[in-house]
């Protein structure tokens, strides 16, 4: 087990690299298995996510083989089984797309039902009214989906909420189905337009992704491709929140802007002064922060999985700060480990009421999920004294080599063995 050791309080300055996006790395690995040929796989994100996926993909039969620490190549002839056991599943969210990829395969899949993030019921119900819609009979049993079907055939799909996971799973399941699928009230996140941009390389048929109404013509073969993953808007949000929360001056590199929009609209709003260039942003912060109202919502709108690093920030801007949460059922776990450190704060349902205070204590705190854990180490890096973060497994899911990014940045973060006895104490 590790942890992180953080003597926080110091300004970060200069310049960061933004790596692959986990969430479309997480649903291109899956889909290279609709492919009749090889498929090479670049800038994808040195994160354990992105390791599972690989394991579950040789665990089915087909051959991995990195070629850099950031690319990989993977041949999907010889995956002949359509089984993802529990112990492939766990943990992650992404493996309910091998449901979606292996439907499309070869017509069957049993999948141990996704794990992931805790922040609530998360449902696969669109999943399966998608699946079921093109034709295929899906049950649970034994605690596996399982999804048959001797043909798929194209059908329209209205989703009752706007699901990212959906979307990506009705995708993968039509693209080679017979005729014609559209998808409306679908997700428009970036990761939904490169997994079509990565279907259509291989010879897909999809237009519309990036809308709410997308089409897909199934094709009967689709073929090897050389692909590069979009960098991450998430990981990229993070920095720029880091810079403004300590006070700091951070140049982003490797980014889509568009991306980022409504992200950089928030943190300007919060006194935040942001240069936007081609493929870079810089984020200077010389005030304390400004309070503000934040509502989650699916893209274009403010993304959830920044919510909880500007909620850090809301913990030490002048004045109250009401947040709103659109997409999940909670999302606010990370605000009690804000609260050992001193943040002061009411949740009422959906919503956060956030008083600011000038500055937090330092503390011992702990990732609850990914995006929590990513605002535990904003909240000691902007925090004078020793921060330790444990769990930070959670954190090693989706952002690569954070500790070596914030320390290029100048600060004072280490990664540190927890010894078993000392970690059997605390779970005691
Ligand atoms: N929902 C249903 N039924 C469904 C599917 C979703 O009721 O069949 C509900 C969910 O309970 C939730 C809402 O719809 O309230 C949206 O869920 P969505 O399906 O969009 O989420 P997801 O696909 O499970 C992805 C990301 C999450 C991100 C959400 C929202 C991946 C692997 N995960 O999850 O990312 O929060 O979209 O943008 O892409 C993260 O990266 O930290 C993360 C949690």
């Amino acid at each position: 087990m590790e942890k992180f050791v953080i003597n926080g309080g110091k300004p970060l300055r200069g310049t960061v690299r933004i790596s692959g996006a986990k969430n479309a790395a997480v649903a291109i690995l899956p889909a290279v298995l609709l492919s009749d040929e090889p498929c090479i796989i670049e800038n994808l994100p040195e994160i354990s996510d992105v390791a599972t996926l690989l394991d579950s993909l040789s665990i089915l039969g087909a051959q991995v083989k990195l070629i850099n620490k950031t690319t990989v190549q993977i041949d999907p002839r010889g995956a002949g089984s359509y089984v993802v056991s529990k112990e492939m599943a766990e943990g992650m969210r992404a493996s309910s797309y091998f449901l979606g990829a292996l439907l499309g395969r070869c017509g069957h899949a049993v999948v141990a039902p996704p794990g992931g993030c805790d922040f609530g019921v998360r449902p696969i119900d669109q999943h399966i009214k998608g699946f079921e819609t093109l034709g295929a009979e899906v049950s649970i049993e034994n605690g596996m989906v399982e999804a048959h079907a001797s043909d798929l055939f194209g059908g329209s799909v209205y989703l009752d909420m706007v699901s990212v996971g959906a979307t990506i799973n009705i995708m993968l399941a039509a693209v080679k189905a017979k005729g014609l699928t559209v998808i409306e009230n679908a997700a428009r996140e970036p990761h939904i337009v490169d997994l079509a941009n990565f279907l259509n390389s291989m010879g897909a048929n999809i237009m519309g992704a990036g809308t709410n109404a997308i089409k897909i013509r199934g094709v009967e073969h689709l073929h090897g491709t050389s692909y590069s993953i979009i960098p991450d808007q998430i990981e990229a949000g993070t920095y720029m929140v880091a810079a403004a929360a300590t006070k700091g001056d951070i140049l982003i590199e490797n980014v889509i802007p568009k991306h980022l929009e409504s992200i950089i609209a928030k943190i300007i709003e919060i006194g935040a002064t942001v240069t936007e260039y081609d493929e870079s942003v810089r984020v200077t912060m010389k005030t304390r922060p400004k309070k503000c109202t934040i509502k989650t919502m699916p893209h274009p709108g403010f993304p959830t999985d920044m919510q909880p690093q500007f909620g850090v920030l809301l913990s030490i801007a002048d004045g109250t700060s009401f947040i709103t949460e659109g997409v999940w059922e909670s999302r606010y776990r990370y605000l009690e480990q804000l609260a050992i450190m001193g943040a002061d704060f009411k949740v009422d349902g959906k919503t956060a009421m956030i008083t600011g205070v000038e500055s937090l204590k330092p503390a011992p705190v702990k990732a609850v999920d990914l995006r929590a854990g990513a605002a535990v180490i904003i909240a000691g890096l902007m925090t004078k004294g020793e921060t330790t973060v444990e769990q930070i497994q959670f954190i090693d899911r989706g952002y690569e080599h954070i500790a070596e990014k914030f320390t290029k940045l100048g600060a004072d973060i280490k990664r540190v063995t927890v010894s078993d006895n000392a970690a059997n104490t605390k779970m005691a």
